[in-house]
């Protein structure tokens, strides 16, 4: 109905006399498509398409829509069904040049079907399972008629005190990256141009998950070497994925907020990379400019920001303020617009919208007739998913699976926690669709089910936290707290654990305690819980934990009262069948920790991949002067790589192929992987490698490689595993990338301490 194919588009711009002096370029033709239409353009129609607004629940939507048909509004994000959008796009098409609006929106890990989150996506290490999610989340999201997400968020988190570890892939470069390639390729599908495919803007250009001290939005300071070795090639794998977009840091590097750091944003991105997207600022990041100290006023931030190569401006109004008056005076260039222009128009063109802006929206006869149905959903792949995302970080006496004659006592404050199931970033999650764990268990046990149900405890009974979750919520109230006392809801859980015999405690985080702006200092389960945790320890009844959270918890105390702990993390919309699977042994557990679980907060950063030191403490050998805490054992709780199953694994020694390597050559290094115990299973084989000695300090060990294998009980699998020069590169302390030759080990392993190892000289 409403499609503006290139003819109609110049048919009525000639109509109104816009083009009648120009000849129309062909569509096919991008860039001298993008030139016409930029001759034709008013410096106002220009500095409107760089606006990109949130739609609220507040806003006057007429107003909206006088603003877009009067072209001073280039894009939307946070409205997302298509009876919402279409008006909008309506109104760009009564604009003078009709140039579609696009509209976003923080699709994350899921946009109607919720998927685990993304350090749960991670923990499965199973990219098909991963790119489903993706490609599921686009077609959701796509039939909603959003055009773009701002996702995959890639950047490495080794702080779990910074709330938004929840959100991102986990510690590895390696893994993240493997997995920002797998997330583009899934949102964009066979092209950002298709209608059931949406742009990935991949975020948040560049290291905020090393803000300082795990505070959110707070300062980065790194050294070049690391920012180019650990952090900087998830972003750079998004976008040799074909990211259409790169969305920019709140941060700032090494002194200079992203949002104005012409070395990240020309140099690095444009120069280096070769990135030819769309830079969108974050939420009223430009502004921003004015806290950080580096620009005076408003205007001084516009300047700073076109400047250093921001195209979109999120959510302020600086730039339709300030830029007229920047050009005026001389202090910016028309370049500097006209090059944000395009890449804006370009985004556009990429994602077919001049083809067809309705493409997503569609016609409103084939609208959903409930936009929230639930046959709208994939809920089958949302289990699978996350059945697959879980870890497995203990089971004594193979407590676990749990018997379905069993009497099972299941407490806690997250046993019947809807909202928390998603996790945060829920895009257009619905609370009453997603599956409780006590719903799961309930279903999973049928008719039989003598499931007892006690609360427990609250989530926490720290008054400032709990207002503070809710008001992170407008909807719905967040948390729910339930007015009795903690020592009745202790007694309850008590009484039903002496009444049966197993217990399962969900117990962890409210998603909101891992999420922006919530930051932790402590990382412990909230101590309510603990109290209830060391309660149902005191029955003798065997005990099974079930963690939900966001973040790594150093549950150290849990972990030697608990017989059996499950890390679900947050499942999503079929959560609590996926953990009943698990539970129940009708699903066997093989995620591993894209993130290591420290002992305690004050380990933090605990990350596997260290540099080398002069003075190491070696575990098992205690010795003075070693670099080691005085108050606690030195390690991890729980390494990097680790992930139990219900069966068993054994790994051979490995076998290399040669002892050298030639710079143009193979190495082939292989193990046996066994299934030794009873159950069918799958684990992930992870190869690392240490480069011996070099010109500067090289990390103990590196992820360079994984498989992840399925075996039947008994069964046996011989891996190999391809090794070349271009796994033994670093960035030097010129920041050249090359391998040095020498000594390299190679470890391959279940997890990233208990491995097998062999040398190779690199000649
Ligand atoms: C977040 C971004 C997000 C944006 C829009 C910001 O506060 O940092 O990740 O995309 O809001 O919702």
């Amino acid at each position: 109905m409403k499609k503006l194919c290139l003819l109609g588009l110049f048919v009525s711009l000639a109509s109104h006399n816009v083009l009648a002096a120009t000849t129309p370029a062909p569509l096919e033709n991008k860039d001298a498509f993008i030139s016409n239409l930029m001759k034709q353009m008013t410096l106002d129609e220009k500095i409107g398409q760089l606006r990109l607004i949130s739609i609220g629940p507040e806003m006057p939507r007429e107003l909206i829509r006088k603003e877009i048909a009067a072209g001073n509004i280039g894009g939307t994000f946070n409205s997302i069904t298509r009876p919402e959008n279409r008006p909008m796009q309506d109104a760009a098409m009564r604009s003078r040049l009709k140039i579609p609006m696009f509209f976003a929106y923080d699709v994350i890990h899921g946009h109607r079907t919720i998927f685990p989150i993304p350090l749960a996506l991670a923990s499965s290490w199973d990219m098909d399972a991963i790119g489903l999610s993706g490609r599921i989340a686009a077609k959701e999201a796509s039939s909603d008629g959003v055009d773009l997400t701002f996702a995959p968020m890639v950047d490495i988190s080794r702080d779990p005190r910074w709330g938004r570890t929840s959100e991102g892939f986990g510690e590895d470069t390696y893994l993240v990256s493997r997995i920002a390639g797998v997330m583009v390729k899934a949102f964009q599908g066979t092209g950002a141009n298709a209608a059931d495919s949406i742009m990935s803007s991949v975020k948040h250009f560049a290291l905020y998950g090393a803000v300082e001290g795990g505070r959110d939005y707070n300062i980065v300071d790194m050294s070049p070497v690391k920012m180019y070795q650990d952090y900087l090639p998830p972003y750079r794998a998004a976008i040799d994925a074909g990211a259409g977009g790169v969305m920019v840091a709140l941060n700032s590097i090494n002194g200079v907020p992203a949002t104005a750091n012409t070395w990240l944003m020309k140099d690095l991105l444009r120069k280096e990379w070769g990135f030819k997207g769309l830079a969108v600022s974050d939420h009223g990041a430009i502004f921003e400019l004015i806290n950080h100290g580096v620009a005076r006023d408003g205007r001084e931030a516009a300047k700073l920001a076109i400047k250093a190569g921001i195209d979109m401006s999120m959510n302020d109004t600086l730039y339709s303020k300030e830029l007229p008056g920047l050009l005026k005076a001389g202090e910016i260039e028309q370049s500097d617009i006209d090059n944000a222009v395009r890449e804006v128009l370009a985004a556009k063109y990429d994602m077919g919208l001049f083809k067809d802006p309705y493409l997503r929206i569609g016609k409103a006869e084939d609208d959903p007739a409930d936009t929230n149905a639930d046959s709208r959903l994939h809920r089958a792949e949302a289990r699978d998913v996350a059945r697959r995302s879980m870890v497995l970080l203990k089971n004594q006496n193979e407590t676990l699976p749990l018997k379905k004659t069993a009497k099972i006592a299941l407490v806690g404050p997250l046993a019947k926690a809807p909202i928390d199931m998603m996790g945060s970033w829920a895009a257009n999650g619905r609370p009453a669709q997603s599956v409780t764990l006590f719903d799961g268990m309930t279903a999973a046990l049928g008719s039989q089910s003598a499931l007892i149900y006690a609360r427990g405890a609250n989530i926490t009974s720290d008054k400032k936290m709990l207002d503070y979750l809710n008001f992170l919520n407008f909807d719905a109230l967040e948390v729910v707290d339930d007015p009795r006392p903690a020592n009745v809801l202790i007694d309850e859980a008590v009484k039903a654990a002496k009444d049966a015999d197993i217990v399962v405690a969900a117990v962890g985080e409210s998603r909101g305690m891992s999420h922006e702006s919530s930051s932790r200092t402590d990382i412990n389960i909230p101590p309510n819980q603990r109290e209830l945790i060391r309660a149902l320890k005191a029955t003798g009844k065997p005990l099974v934990l079930v963690l939900m959270n966001g973040r790594p918890l150093s549950i150290l105390e849990e972990k030697e009262q608990a017989d059996a702990i499950l890390e679900t993390w947050f499942t999503g919309t079929e959560g609590g069948n996926a953990i009943a699977d698990v539970l129940f042994g009708d699903y066997n557990p093989s995620g591993k920790l894209p993130i290591t679980i420290p002992r305690s907060v004050g380990q933090i950063p605990t990350y596997y991949n260290h540099l080398s030191i002069g003075r190491p403490f070696t575990p098992g050998k205690p010795g003075n002067y070693t670099s080691q805490y005085l108050d606690d054992t030195t390690g991890p709780l729980f390494p990097f790589g680790f992930g139990l199953s219900y069966t068993d694994f054994s790994l051979s020694d490995m076998a290399l192929s040669s002892t050298t390597l030639n710079k143009t050559g193979k190495l082939d290094a292989s193990v046996t992987v066994k299934n030794t115990g009873k159950r069918d299973g799958e684990t992930v084989v992870q190869l690392y490698i240490q480069d011996v000695t070099g010109s500067m300090i090289r990390p103990l060990k590196e992820l360079k490689n994984f498989q992840k294998v399925m075996l039947k009980a008994g069964e046996q699998k011989v891996l190999h595993f391809t090794i070349t020069e271009d796994d033994l590169k670093f960035y030097n302390t010129q920041l050249k990338y090359a391998a040095e030759p020498g000594k390299f080990n190679v470890q391959i392993g279940l997890d990233s301490q208990d491995v097998t190892q062999q040398s190779f000289e690199l000649l």
